[in-house]
């Protein structure tokens, strides 16, 4: 089976590289040889590699900027995705497509259902959206979408790394202890995306690690297992605030768990707690 990845350099493209499936021959296609901004480069890339199947791991990602490059985003995570969707369709590709928890608006006192309306409060969440919806209408039946939530990866930018440099370089922090959600490794979410494509797993679906934590729990956590790993020498004191102390321009959901039990189910997944995944990931640190 040929398999093209498209977004092979970010954190999760990065984690499906390296658990590729023996007997899957993997294409990658990266920026700039494909820009998302290029059509001509996404015929190019899709025609010339005729693919089985498309994994789009790659988006606009910058959640703040997209507030104020609201176009680009939508390009990338909107336009772009349509027009992979339209080519997989022409050329018989079937389609997993990555989103995201921030297609919901945070106001819900459970975990989000695949099958629950969404409403983005931020225009990343917005044009993540406006690609979903895109592959759906094109693809139906030969696509799936899967919503994740809090990636991180030894590999890129991330909340992890970005703690565990602050560790080392200042005195005390100040994290979020009011929104939650699920940190996820993607490497699990590679490995599930992966069996996803075994299973020809069509509609939508969500994935992160099991259980939940706010962002302070998760610097707490990243702090204690860094510790007990030798990855930072001190401990700093971290203060738990409130949302309204750490503006940004884009709005957040309050409350962006996924309900990952449909998932499970289907490709019979046995749930991993996010501490026992994050251990692992610092591990490989
Ligand atoms: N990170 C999270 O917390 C999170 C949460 C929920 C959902 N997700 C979703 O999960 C998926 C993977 O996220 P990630 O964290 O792995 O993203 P990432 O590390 O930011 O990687 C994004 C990838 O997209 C590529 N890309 C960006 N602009 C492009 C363009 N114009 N043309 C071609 N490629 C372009 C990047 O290429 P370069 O490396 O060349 O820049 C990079 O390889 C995305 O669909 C994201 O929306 C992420």
């Amino acid at each position: 089976m040929k398999v093209l990845l498209l977004g092979a350099n970010g954190q999760l493209g990065w984690e499906l590289k390296r658990t590729c499936p023996q007997g899957i021959i993997l294409t990658t296609c990266d920026y700039p040889k494909i820009d998302f901004l290029s059509t001509t480069s996404i015929i190019t890339c899709i025609e010339t590699t005729q693919p089985d199947w498309i994994i789009n791991a790659a988006a606009y990602t910058a959640v703040d900027k997209a507030e104020e490059e609201r176009e680009t985003a939508d390009r990338i995570n909107h336009t772009a995705v349509r027009q992979i969707a339209g080519l997989c369709r022409k050329n018989n590709i079937r389609l997993i497509q990555i989103s995201t928890d921030f297609v919901f608006n945070g106001k819900a006192h459970r975990p989000y259902l695949p099958q629950d309306t969404p409403d983005p409060i931020s225009v990343y969440g917005k044009t993540k959206l406006k690609g979903e919806q895109a592959v759906l209408e094109i693809l139906k039946d030969d696509a799936a979408i899967i919503r994740t939530a809090w990636l991180y990866s030894s590999h890129g930018a991330n909340f992890v790394k970005s703690m565990l440099n602050f560790f080392e370089t200042k005195s005390e922090l100040n994290i979020i202890d009011e929104q939650i959600g699920s940190p996820t490794w993607a490497h699990g979410l590679a490995h599930v995306s992966w069996k996803a494509m075994d299973k020809n797993l069509t509609g939508i679906h969500h994935f992160t690690d099991a259980g939940i934590a706010s962002w302070y729990d998760f610097a707490t956590a990243i702090q204690e297992d860094a510790l007990s790993l030798n990855l930072i020498q001190k401990e700093i004191p971290i203060t738990p605030i409130p949302a309204s102390q750490y503006p940004t321009p884009a709005e957040r959901p309050f409350y962006s768990v996924l309900d990952k039990r449909s998932l499970w189910q289907t490709l019979d997944l046995k749930p991993v707690h996010w501490r026992k995944q994050l251990r692992s990931m610092l591990k490989e640190l």
